[in-house]
């Protein structure tokens, strides 16, 4: 986003890393954005209003006191391109998450429309609360966007997570904000800056400002500069559930390992060969964005050689290679902290179901998608016969249906 003439409203809440926000509205009025600062009462006690009156040039409006506008709360929420929380403490976040409105702050953020960034700044336990990762959580499903915070010394003397994301990134994530979103792919369309991620009309757009990481095809492991170990995975249901989503109106980053089909143009298309090229990409987008779900339908190798050759082993009778074990992509992103939705893949010969809830669990993914794969009955094909399974336990089964399908009863689930 280009910050000039932009109007930018900052929530300043009671978090001790309060006084950097004064960095942040001094930075964005330099690069000439409105600045309008909220503050809760909290808040006053860690800075002055005066302090950011006097870098902003704007009153740091009170909702029962000030009547520049006749209605502030309503008239702050028009006026605002963006809303940009930081630092926001564990209880705003709670009280955003359920729909508190009892300050200015809470009040604008509920009657905006206008896309909200929230970069939290909390002790680590606070962070780490199943409470708040929980409203973390909704606020991501409901099209909130967080700038995560970072790991250091924090100021009750634990090191953890939980540090307020230094101020250039914040700044960064700002100027960078429009391509981390989706632009509405219809002109004039706002849903996607809606921060409540509310269904447009337009049932087929139901995706639309969510952005979505799809992983398709086989991974390589080399053994040497000419030969490799992979699989059969022609990446033709990671494909569909890529054109389905990018349909739907997500943003999506389609990471494809060893495949040979052609996708549309504005899907972002990442190729990677090993496991560890796949692992380090999707990290990489899911650590810049703010990624609604992943979808991990790539089929990457299980094993990989233990030594690889740097130069082509000669033809010999016999030959034995020594394989271990190979990343696991799905297990490390489920590791990380501010982990999108995770949607895996099981295919399996045999004891399918008994398989696929062990990798649900183990892999503590919202959705597996069952397949049976002895006979060679899915890779290469166009159809697939699935089995969804969730975190809850609940099922869905499908009959062989074309593999475009299947994409969509998948995406029409982890909303
Ligand atoms: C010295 C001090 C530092 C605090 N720092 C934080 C913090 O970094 N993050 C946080 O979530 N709460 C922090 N708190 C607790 C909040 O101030 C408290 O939860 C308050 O109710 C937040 O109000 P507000 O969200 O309306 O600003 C701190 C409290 C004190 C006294």
């Amino acid at each position: 986003m280009n910050l000039t003439d932009k109007n930018i409203i900052l929530g300043v809440t009671g978090s001790i890393a309060a006084y950097k926000a004064c960095d942040i509205a001094s930075r964005l009025v330099k690069l000439e954005a409105n600045v309008y600062v909220l503050m809760t009462e909290n808040a006053k006690r860690f800075v002055s209003p005066l302090t950011f009156s006097s870098l902003t040039n704007h009153n740091v409006y009170d909702m029962w006191e000030d009547h520049e506008y006749k209605i502030e709360h309503i008239a702050l929420a028009k006026k605002a391109d963006l809303v940009l929380v930081a630092p926001a403490t564990a209880n705003i976040i709670a009280k955003i998450a359920h729909g508190i409105a009892d300050d200015l702050l809470t009040t604008t953020i509920l009657a905006t429309k206008a896309p909200v960034v929230i970069a939290p700044a909390m002790n680590t336990n606070m962070l780490e609360n199943p409470i708040t990762e929980d409203n973390i959580k909704y606020l991501l499903s409901k099209g909130f966007n967080f700038i995560d915070s970072d790991e250091g010394r924090l100021a009750c003397g634990d090191v953890g997570k939980g540090k307020l994301a230094s101020v250039d990134r914040i700044i960064e994530y700002l100027q960078n904000f429009e391509s981390l979103i989706n632009e509405p792919p219809l002109g004039g369309l706002r849903g996607a800056k809606r921060p409540w991620g509310g269904r447009p009309n337009e049932s087929s757009l139901d995706l639309l400002g969510k952005q979505i990481i799809v992983s398709a095809g086989s991974t390589i492991a080399p053994i040497d500069p000419v030969r490799y170990i992979s699989n059969h995975s022609s990446g033709k249901m990671g494909y569909a559930i890529a054109e389905a989503a990018l349909k739907r109106g997500a943003k999506v980053f389609l990471v494809a390992g060893n495949t040979f089909i052609d996708c549309s143009e504005d899907i972002h298309l990442y190729r990677v060969k090993t496991n560890e090229d796949m692992l380090r990409t999707v990290k990489d987008i899911i650590e810049k964005n703010n990624i609604y779900c992943y979808i991990s339908a790539a089929a990457p190798c299980d094993f990989k050689a233990k030594d690889v050759c740097d130069s082509k082993i000669k033809k010999k009778d016999r030959w034995s290679l020594e394989l271990i074990k190979d990343v696991d992509i799905l297990k490390e992103i489920s590791k990380m902290y501010h982990k999108p939705k995770l949607v895996g893949f099981a295919a399996e010969t045999d004891n399918l179901e008994e398989y696929a809830k062990v990798k649900l669990h183990e892999k503590k993914l919202d959705m597996i998608v069952a397949n049976d794969v002895s006979g060679g009955k899915v890779f290469g094909e166009d159809s697939n016969k699935a089995t969804l399974i969730f975190e809850d336990g609940r099922k869905i089964e499908t009959d062989r249906i074309p593999k475009t399908e299947l994409a969509n009863i998948i995406l029409d689930n982890i909303n």
